[in-house]
């Protein structure tokens, strides 16, 4: 609707009724058998408060959906829709692989048309919002929320921020197949000291600037509808009551005029905090941080009449809040069509279709990084008797910690894809083991219980599988971390694969030692041992509805991995954070070049992860040569062209993504070792050969300088082009004085 009347409708609505906007409830609320009970009587929801409320998270289904959006605004006094959100956060119904598994594509397009597919399946099956993309920047691989994020780099951040929000929204969220996006978490979640969740975040304002806030500026510049607050401090003030944060950063600096909305229980968690009085003076911080949305608190319903009541906070206070959310309905469109683009013959049309599912399966293959691969183990040879072993080699939970949308019945395991497409291999199939044993505690979703196993089976399924390991020529072990040990609040200080797992890998390394193991997790893991014992190790992360197909058709060769680590893993969880672009310090650390001993190294482990950022390897080999500049000297408002030649010195075709990385050499303040600016992947024929070229201009080479200016300064500057962030070779140019 126009903005005057819509300004209109807002001018006419009741204080109380502006007021309810801000309040978000869940669906269950608005169920005709719905009764408030539980959390919500204890947090004195009132029935006007559900009748009044403007937004409503967790529900999902296009006629339930419009049955409630029909009631609740028949009851309404203005008649104003709801908005419905949800977490759909890698697919909807058509699950594809975990945020962390997409930023290894190095593939922005290929992950903005995943989020456009789960739009197109939300949208269809009710759904206006959703609390997706998640950027926050993560180098603890302890912090079990790393598989929600697409990784360490802050410029491959940004790129799959903006990929996502364009992939949710496309040009209109209005659209019918469009979802608004929410970016999340403001700010700096990922920095959890100790790689514990929620735990404090303790960065100086530099590093969150340079580091943690680029891809939410990138997200929120790319037009995200909302922003999500998280639930960390930062200075020492919870993100929800955080004005600094919330009216300097967010609204001031990067210029977000959309909704902002709480994590879940945030505000009132302010009082935990010790950053609130009581609930009310959380209230109150909240509004005046300019929060719009309290997300299942419970805080604004029970505190505005009271804090209006006695003037602690003004009505224009609560206006500015619900004229964001009025906007927001008008901008979904729902003035004109409260149902938007729910639509049941539509979602049984689109979900799960061949289309979703192709690309799902897509997405999944290039999304996998093969560590090691020595005798090139792998693809599997079809003259070779092969073992397929592990808990996962049947198993369907393989969608991740955020896919409670997703049905693990429409999964296709790596046996269902064996048995069809490796019909004519010689394959024996063994569990081999339960994924965790008993003593293993889990969390998570309450519907989930793991299938139990006697002692007596276990030892009867491990038994089994070193038979058939024993007379295989080839075992292909699939293990990992449960779905449910990474994600929202499973931090651990233990990153290894389950010891039930451990002890099955090193059982059968005994008796064969040509094993090839199928990974999955969402979080980087101490694999040192399947480093030192398996001839190859192939990382699918959690890899969603088509997992098993994608991982089949990777084995069998028909497609090469050329997925590329988007986070290191750590050699040890002894040494984390771990990051490629750290600071070089006074005494930096060249493994195999110091005599002296008094350099920033471990006297017990290696300063390197196992695997570096930006690492993966293929099927065939590429050679990359001929490093050169176009100049070595640069004045502002001119760029550098850096290019190398590549070769696919192999004997099959084979994809290699070109990184290039550059190292500010001396600033006002200390400089990454290098830094990600650009990259490109090449496809290449064996024996193909090709140059490859990247401008470098000044805007790349801008940081925070010491007097908190953002711009780039003169002076030298290295340059590198490879295939990891291991790379050495680099050249080097000069940035001139402007
Ligand atoms: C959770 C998560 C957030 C999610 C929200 C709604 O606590 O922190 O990422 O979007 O609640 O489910």
């Amino acid at each position: 609707m126009e903005i005057g009347e819509l300004k209109k409708l807002f001018d006419d609505m009741t204080i109380e009724e502006k007021a309810g906007q801000l309040f978000q409830t869940v669906g269950a609320m608005y169920d005709d058998e719905a009764v408030i009970s539980g959390p919500m009587q204890e947090m004195g929801i009132t029935e006007k408060d559900i009748q009044l409320a403007g937004t409503v998270l967790g529900t999902m289904g296009a006629e339930k959906i419009k049955r409630i959006q029909k009631k609740y605004m028949e009851a309404h006094p203005h008649h104003i829709p709801l908005v419905f959100m949800l977490d759909i956060i890698n697919g909807y119904k058509t699950v594809y692989p975990i945020p962390l598994a997409q930023g290894a594509t190095f593939q922005p397009d290929l992950v903005k048309e995943c989020a456009a597919m789960a739009a197109k399946e939300g949208a269809a099956d009710g759904l206006h919002i959703t609390f997706s993309p998640m950027v926050d920047l993560v180098r603890d691989a302890r912090w079990g929320r790393v598989m929600e994020s697409t990784g360490e780099d802050v410029y491959l951040n940004g790129l799959y921020a903006r990929a996502m929000v364009e992939g949710y929204q496309g040009a209109d969220i209005s659209g019918g197949e469009k979802l608004g996006a929410c970016v999340k978490h403001f700010a700096g979640y990922g920095g959890a000291e100790a790689g514990r969740d929620y735990n404090t975040v303790e960065v100086s304002e530099r590093t969150f600037r340079d580091f943690y806030l680029p891809a939410y500026k990138e997200a929120v510049e790319a037009g995200s509808a909302l922003v999500m607050t998280s639930f960390n401090t930062i200075n020492g003030i919870p993100a929800s009551v955080n004005k600094w944060l919330m009216r300097d950063i967010l609204r001031e600096e990067m210029g977000f005029d959309g909704v902002l909305i709480s994590d879940f229980g945030a505000i009132g968690e302010c009082v935990n905090h010790g950053a609130a009085e009581d609930r009310a003076d959380a209230t109150k911080k909240a509004l005046e941080a300019g929060v719009d949305i309290d997300m299942m608190s419970g805080t604004y319903p029970e505190n505005i009449p009271a804090l209006l009541k006695d003037k602690s906070i003004s009505v224009e206070l609560i206006e500015e809040c619900a004229w964001r959310i009025m906007k927001l309905k008008n901008d979904l469109g729902l003035f004109e069509n409260p149902y938007k683009g729910a639509d049941e013959i539509k979602a049984k049309a689109c979900i799960l279709s061949e289309a979703h599912r192709e690309l799902a399966q897509k997405t999944a293959e290039n999304s996998f990084v093969l560590l090691k691969n020595k005798d090139n183990i792998l693809p599997l040879d079809k003259k070779k008797k092969i073992a397929m072993i592990g808990p996962y080699i049947d198993r369907r939970y393989m969608l991740g910690g955020w896919s409670f949308t997703g049905n693990p019945e429409d999964v296709i395991t790596i046996k269902n894809a064996a048995e069809e497409k490796l019909a004519d291999y010689e394959i024996v199939y063994a569990q081999g083991c339960p994924i965790l044993s008993e003593d293993v505690k889990l969390e998570g979703f309450a519907n989930y219980t793991e299938e139990k196993f006697s002692q007596e089976d276990c030892e009867k399924m491990k038994e089994e599988a070193l038979r058939a390991a024993k007379e295989a020529d080839v075992v292909v072990l699939a293990i990992g971390e449960h779905f449910l040990q990474s994600g929202e609040a499973t931090s651990k200080g233990i990153i290894e694969i389950p010891k039930i797992q451990q002890e099955l890998f090193e059982a059968l390394s005994e008796v064969n030692s040509e094993i090839a193991v199928v990974l999955f997790n969402g979080r980087p893991l101490d694999i040192r041992i399947l480093e030192e014992r398996a001839k190859a190790i192939l990382e699918v992360w959690m890899p969603g509805t088509m997992g098993g197909a994608a991982i089949v058709e990777v084995l069998r060769g028909a497609v090469s991995p050329a997925g590329k680590l988007p986070m290191s893993f750590p050699y040890c969880v002894s040494q984390v954070p771990v990051h490629y672009d750290e600071f070089p310090t006074g005494r930096r650390h060249h493994p195999g070049k110091d005599k002296d001993r008094y350099v920033s190294k471990y006297l017990d482990m290696p300063n390197k992860p196992l695997y570096s950022f930006g690492y993966g390897l293929t099927y065939t080999q590429f050679e990359i040569s001929d490093l050169e500049l176009s100049k070595t000297v640069m004045k502002p408002g001119e760029s550098v062209t850096v290019s190398v030649k590549v070769k696919n010195t192999g004997d099959r075709e084979g994809t290699e993504t070109l990184q290039l990385y550059i190292h500010d050499i001396a600033g006002s303040v200390v400089r990454p070792v290098k830094q990600l600016k650009g990259f490109e992947r090449v496809i290449l024929n064996a024996g193909e050969e090709k140059e490859v070229c990247f401008t470098v201009d000044e805007k790349m080479l801008r940081f925070l300088r010491a007097d908190n200016t953002f711009g780039s300064e003169p002076g030298k500057f290295e340059v590198f082009i490879g295939n990891s962030s291991e790379v050495e070779e680099c050249k080097v140019f000069e940035l001139l004085k402007g």
